[in-house]
């Protein structure tokens, strides 16, 4: 009997990431799906950020030994047992209940680093109680300096181990999809850290890195780069690392997939700070292929809201079991035992 569907019903169903977004367009509210699913504009760069991948090849080494896996990275002072993070998606509770409690339990649950969006639905303190794993913060910066400097020592305190400051949103993108969907936060869930939203209006640039550098006593990620010559002033910046990303192709249409913009990133940046990327992973081939192409580490949103939409805890554990082992599996088909020896030799040129 086969028990795998095309279009699974249940999470003991799924078998990949993209199960997971089928079975989510079924449970969540339409309001909600195109909320995560959706890109900024015509969707051209939502699009290329898979696209991308799917375009790269891998050429295998064969007959080395890969009889002993081991996925682990250090990053900025933690060790991970793998180079998969949570990244920051905003109002958990519009896609399960139980909200980011869900998502920080199925985070401890895979040994994963979960980065807490700002606009979290669930007070920091509680996440942090429910954390058996290190958490990050990512921040966006209020016009109310004052408010921001709070917020921050607030995560500082509470454990927090770094904070990854979202700089490509000065204003979200031209969101049709969710604008159709009429997009609102329903009655009874709201954003404690980010009362009022996202509409700023004081200029937010470099000197505020250097601000928020100045009293901050962990480490500062720029969360949102792709200009190669901003990778290199986040450098100058005082920046502890890079998260490459276009936001999940949701702010500005027509900037490449980041695995695109990636390498020259590394480039510029040449090993001086770690170097993290996100946008269109699906696979554990995406993993390796990013790993290869310099970066230290990556992050999923889209499938950790689905997989929080499909089963709470359960499923953002299931999303990262999968993704881990089909990095593994990719390691050990291109005969890769450790992350150290991912490099670009497993791109076929
Ligand atoms: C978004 C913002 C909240 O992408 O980061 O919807």
């Amino acid at each position: 009997m086969n028990l795998v569907k095309d279009n699974p019903t249940a999470i003991s169903e799924i078998v990949n990431l993209f199960d997971f977004e089928r079975l989510a367009a079924e449970k969540m509210t339409k309001m909600a799906y195109e909320y995560v699913a959706s890109g900024a504009a015509d969707e051209f760069t939502l699009r290329w950020n898979r696209q991308a991948f799917n375009a790269i090849k891998l050429n295998p080494t064969i007959l080395t030994d890969v009889s002993q896996i081991d996925a682990g990275i250090s990053l900025l002072g933690l060790d991970l047992p793998y180079p998969i993070l949570i990244a920051p998606t905003a109002y958990h509770k519009i896609m399960h209940p139980e909200g980011e409690l869900a998502t920080v339990r199925g985070a401890g649950a895979a040994s994963a680093l979960y980065v807490v969006s700002s606009f979290s639905t669930t007070p920091l303190e509680e996440i942090v109680k429910a954390a058996t794993q290190p958490l990050w913060f990512q921040l966006y910066v209020r016009d109310d300096r004052e408010l921001t400097k709070a917020l921050i020592q607030q995560a500082e305190g509470l454990g927090f181990r770094a904070l990854c400051v979202t700089v490509d949103t000065p204003v979200a993108g031209v969101r049709n999809r969710q604008d159709k969907a009429r997009f609102a936060l329903p009655e009874g869930v709201n954003t404690p850290h980010m009362p009022g939203g996202l509409a700023e209006k004081k200029p937010f640039t470099w000197k505020d890195i250097e601000w928020i550098r100045s009293f901050a006593k962990i480490p500062v990620l720029l969360k949102g780069i792709l200009n190669p010559a901003d990778a290199e002033k986040a450098v100058e910046a005082g920046a502890s690392g890079i998260i490459v990303s276009n936001h999940g192709g949701r702010n500005l249409d027509t900037v490449p997939a980041t695995i695109e913009a990636l390498p020259r990133i590394v480039e510029k940046v040449n090993k001086k700070i770690p170097i993290l990327m996100d946008g269109g992973i699906r696979r554990g081939t995406d993993v390796l292929k990013a790993l290869a192409l310099g970066a230290t580490a990556v992050l999923v949103g889209k499938p950790i809201c689905f997989g929080l939409a499909c089963g709470g805890a359960e499923g953002v554990t299931k999303v990262l079991d999968i993704l881990r082992h089909e990095l593994e599996v990719a390691m050990i088909l291109t005969g890769k035992a450790t992350i150290a020896e991912i490099d670009e030799s497993v791109i076929w040129k």
